[in-house]
C-alpha cells in the first residue's frame, strides 16, 4: 500500500528539450501533495515522470532517479507497465471508456493486468472501488449503463474508482476538477482525503483553494521564461507555502501577482 517517492537529481527531456531541471523531492506516504505554478512550467511532465506514463512519447527520457520505497523506477529491468500498476492516474477530463459499462469502466484496469477473476470476485472489487470513489450509492441500481451516461463529476470519480480498483500504491491527478463544477469539486476533494489514508497522493492544480483544503505539503514549480527548464523552486508544509514562503516568487504566485 501507500509508499514514500523520492526523487534525486532529475531532468525531464522532450527530445533535447530540457523541460525541468534538477528535481530533489521527498514525499511520505500517506500524504497528499500539491504542485503548483504558472502554466508552462513542467507539472504535468513532472507528474508524468512519476510512473513512467512520460516515456510514452517518443523521444521523451530523464536523468536522475525516482525511487519508490527505496526502488528506483528507472533502474534497468523494470518493466514500466508494473510501475504503472503500482502508480495510478487520474486526468484533467474524465475519460472513461466509451464503449463500456460503469461496471466494465472499474474492471477495465484490472483486466488488463490479466485477472481472470470469478463473478463474485469481480462484484466484490467493482462494489469496493466504487464506495472508494464515493459513488457506489448513485450508480449500484444502473452499473451496467454505459459510463457515459454519468455527469462529468460522476465520469471523474468512475475514472477514480477504476484507477483505485488495482490497488496502486500511489495515485498521480492532474488537474482533476478543472472540468467540473463546485460541488463535483468538493466531492472529489472529500474523496482526496479519504483516500490519504491509504495511498500516497500527488496532484496538480491551479486552483490555490484546492491546493490549500487538499494538501498537507506543497511544491512551488516556475520557468525562468520560454524555453528554460521549469525547476522546483519551494517545497513546505501547505500552510507555510500559503502563509510564510521563504521564497519571494512563491509568495508572489500564491498571493496572485503573477501565473
Ligand atoms: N509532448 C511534448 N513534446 C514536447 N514538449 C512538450 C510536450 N508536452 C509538454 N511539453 C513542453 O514542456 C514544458 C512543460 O509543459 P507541461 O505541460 O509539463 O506544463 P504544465 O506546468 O503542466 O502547464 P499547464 O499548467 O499549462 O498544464 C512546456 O514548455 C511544454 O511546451
Ligand atoms: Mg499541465
Amino acid at each position: 500500500m501507500s509508499k514514500r517517492i523520492d526523487v534525486t537529481d532529475l531532468d525531464v527531456y522532450y527530445s533535447d528539450f530540457l523541460a525541468v531541471e534538477g528535481v530533489n523531492i521527498e514525499i511520505e506516504p500517506r500524504t497528499v501533495t500539491a504542485l503548483i505554478g504558472p502554466s508552462g512550467c513542467g507539472k504535468s511532465t513532472f507528474l508524468r515522470t512519476l510512473n513512467r506514463m512520460h516515456e510514452v512519447i517518443p523521444g521523451a527520457h530523464v536523468k536522475g532517479s525516482v525511487e519508490l520505497d527505496g526502488e528506483d523506477l528507472y533502474a534497468p529491468g523494470i518493466d514500466p507497465v508494473l510501475v504503472r500498476r503500482q502508480v495510478g492516474m487520474v486526468f484533467q477530463r474524465a475519460n472513461p471508456f466509451p464503449t463500456m459499462s460503469i461496471r466494465e469502466n472499474v474492471l477495465a484496469g484490472v483486466k488488463l493486468n490479466g485477472g481472470r477473476l470469478a463473478r463474485s470476485d469481480e462484484d466484490a472489487i467493482v462494489e469496493k472501488s466504487l464506495r472508494g470513489a464515493n459513488l457506489w450509492e448513485e450508480v449500484k441500481d444502473r452499473l451496467d449503463k454505459p459510463g457515459m451516461s454519468l455527469s462529468g463529476g460522476q465520469q471523474q470519480r468512475l475514472c477514480i474508482a477504476r484507477t483505485v480498483a488495482v490497488a496502486p500504491d500511489v495515485i498521480l491527478m492532474d488537474e482533476p476538477c478543472s472540468a467540473l463544477d463546485p460541488i463535483s469539486t468538493l466531492a472529489v476533494e472529500d474523496l482526496i482525503h479519504e483516500l490519504k489514508t491509504e495511498y500516497t497522493i500527488v496532484i496538480v492544480t491551479h486552483n490555490m483553494q484546492q491546493a490549500s483544503r487538499v494538501s498537507d505539503k506543497t511544491a512551488f514549480f516556475n520557468i525562468a521564461g520560454a524555453g528554460k527548464p521549469g525547476k522546483l523552486i519551494e517545497y513546505a508544509d501547505t500552510t507555510t507555502i500559503f502563509t510564510a514562503p521563504s521564497v519571494q516568487a512563491t509568495e508572489d504566485y500564491v498571493s496572485g501577482r503573477f501565473g
